[in-house]
């Protein structure tokens, strides 16, 4: 039986594979596979293909009529990073790649990139101001590289450099490329592109193995011919449409690649504890771990929400695909809960404390000899309340949770009257349950309609649930409330 081997077909023959490949979603000898059965009339896709085909990319139909059959990056954010290497013009038709499937892109440019590519350029393409420079004050005066960081789902770096590379795999953040990259938990892809030397040495393959282990997802490079004349080898940086393939399946597998019950809808969730000075190192605060709020953030982000995450301080990581704003006390808590309206869905899930100390100590407070300090506790502000009564921005939907030791479902209709909340998560979390800290939840959800109480869950399953009644409220328009 003759055998077929990709890498002995000529370089124009497996760069067409490997653009039809990328296109199709598939391996290239999957690819091969599909185009030799087609060709044996095994299949009908030859003569009408479930897939579009893949002409080089100048012979692609107008952006229109392609945006029908590509896959669908599904209005995700992607920080693509430029490095300073030959193929960075490749990365500029990667931008409309990635736009093209829906993907909303920033850029960021390395000093060494912009020898070989414009910022305008990238710019344009990408229809915001690309990012270079890590002291930039208009952007760095809120600490700009660490919101680029967090708010996106995935980072690809192309052309990823030796240098980059380097600096990567030993955790280097002196420029606003690699500051970024540190500081990100989005999965990071690279596309790496340099000379074959470069790539076959030591280092680097040290570098890529560290950064496999890393998690770092690699694309490429490709062997061919390179663009420095005469040179040839392993070091070509994978084409925009193998780049592009390689984010939306790494996004699908992260996230969904269909748009989920919540696409298009702002959810807004707050979660953990708060934590209430008393001097400035010694604070009240209480038990929540803040892992029942990061489970309905990360389930909401999957169903394809948008999703603002409000946090007190805790142990447990930030969930992926969210804007995560960190805040210690109730008023801070508060403050950005109103910054991040308007919403479609506020989940109160917090456990902010009800009281503070009245007057907060400037310096550490000492032991005198003359007894104990009295410390006067005054009411924190209501948040669930303040945004469920609030006559403007109020969300259509406003979720709260109600933390109970004692006949928790009265006292959480009771909770559900007084605050003018829609509905109330219930939870019994006296220390015998276990559920303050631990990651199970058995919780009753009490609407309008009545009391539905859940048998023990995991909280993961828990917000799931949650997310998914979300989902039915709003496409039935039922349930958000008698507002
Ligand atoms: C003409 C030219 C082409 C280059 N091409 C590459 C390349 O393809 N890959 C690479 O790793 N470095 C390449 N370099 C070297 C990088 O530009 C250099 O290492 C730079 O410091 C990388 O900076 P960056 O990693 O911050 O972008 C090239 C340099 C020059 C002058």
């Amino acid at each position: 039986m003759a055998s077929l081997t990709i890498r002995k077909l000529d370089d124009d023959l497996k760069q067409q594979l490997r653009l039809r490949a990328a296109r199709n979603g598939r391996s290239m000898e999957d690819e091969a596979r599909q185009l030799l059965k087609s060709a044996a009339g095994e299949s009908s896709e030859m003569a009408a293909p479930a897939r579009p085909t893949a002409p080089p990319p100048s012979a692609l139909p107008a952006t229109a009529e392609r945006t029908a059959t590509v896959p669908s990056a599904n209005g995700r954010r992607i920080v693509l990073i430029i490095g300073g290497g030959i193929a960075a013009y490749k990365s500029l038709d990667l931008i409309r790649r990635l736009r093209e499937r829906g993907a909303k892109v920033r850029v960021i440019m390395t000093q060494a990139a912009q020898q070989f590519v414009t910022p305008l350029a990238a710019s344009a393409l990408a229809g915001e101001a690309a990012f270079t420079d890590l002291f930039d004050p208009a952007s760095e005066f809120d600490v700009g590289h660490i919101r680029l960081a967090r708010d996106t789902d995935l980072v690809i770096v192309a052309p990823a450099t030796a240098d980059l590379m380097a600096k990567m795999a030993h955790g280097l953040a002196g420029d606003l490329a690699t500051a970024v990259l540190l500081a990100t938990n989005a999965p990071v892809l690279i596309a790496p592109a340099m000379n074959p030397a470069m790539w076959r040495h030591k280092a680097t393959q040290r570098n890529l193995a560290r950064l496999a282990a890393d998690g770092v997802v690699t694309v490429g490079p490709n062997a061919g011919e390179m663009a420095e004349s005469g040179e040839s080898g392993t070091g070509r940086m994978a084409e925009p449409l193998e780049i592009a393939a390689a984010a939306t399946a790494l996004l699908g597998s992260v996230l969904p690649a269909t748009p989920g019950p919540l696409a298009g809808k702002r959810v807004l969730v707050t979660s953990g504890p708060t934590h209430e000075p008393i001097d400035p190192v010694r604070y009240i605060a209480n038990r929540s771990s803040g892992k029942q709020g990061h489970a309905i953030a990360e389930a909401a982000a999957k169903a394809g929400a948008d999703v603002i995450l409000i946090s007190g301080p805790v142990n447990v990581p930030d969930p992926p695909g969210v804007t995560v704003i960190k805040i210690e006390s109730a008023r801070d808590m508060l403050a950005a809960v109103q910054a991040a309206l308007p919403v479609d869905v506020a989940v109160l899930a917090a456990a902010v404390a009800d009281w503070r100390v009245a007057h907060e100590g400037a310096q550490k407070m000492k032991k005198t000899g003359k007894g104990t300090p009295e410390l006067t506790l005054v009411e924190n502000p209501d948040i669930l309340a303040t945004i469920a009564k609030s006559k403007t921005n109020r969300p259509a939907l406003v979720i709260g949770f109600a933390a109970e030791t004692e006949t928790v479902i009265e006292h959480a209709k009771a909770k559900l009257a007084r605050k003018g909340c829609d509905w109330i998560v219930a939870n019994d979390v006296s220390p015998q349950t276990g559920i303050m800290g631990g990651d199970r939840n058995t919780v009753h959800l009490i609407t309008q309609d009545g009391v539905e109480s859940w048998p023990p869950l995991s909280k993961t399953d828990v917000a799931a649930q949650l997310v998914a009644r979300i989902g039915k409220a709003f496409s039935s328009e039922v349930g958000t409330g008698s507002r």
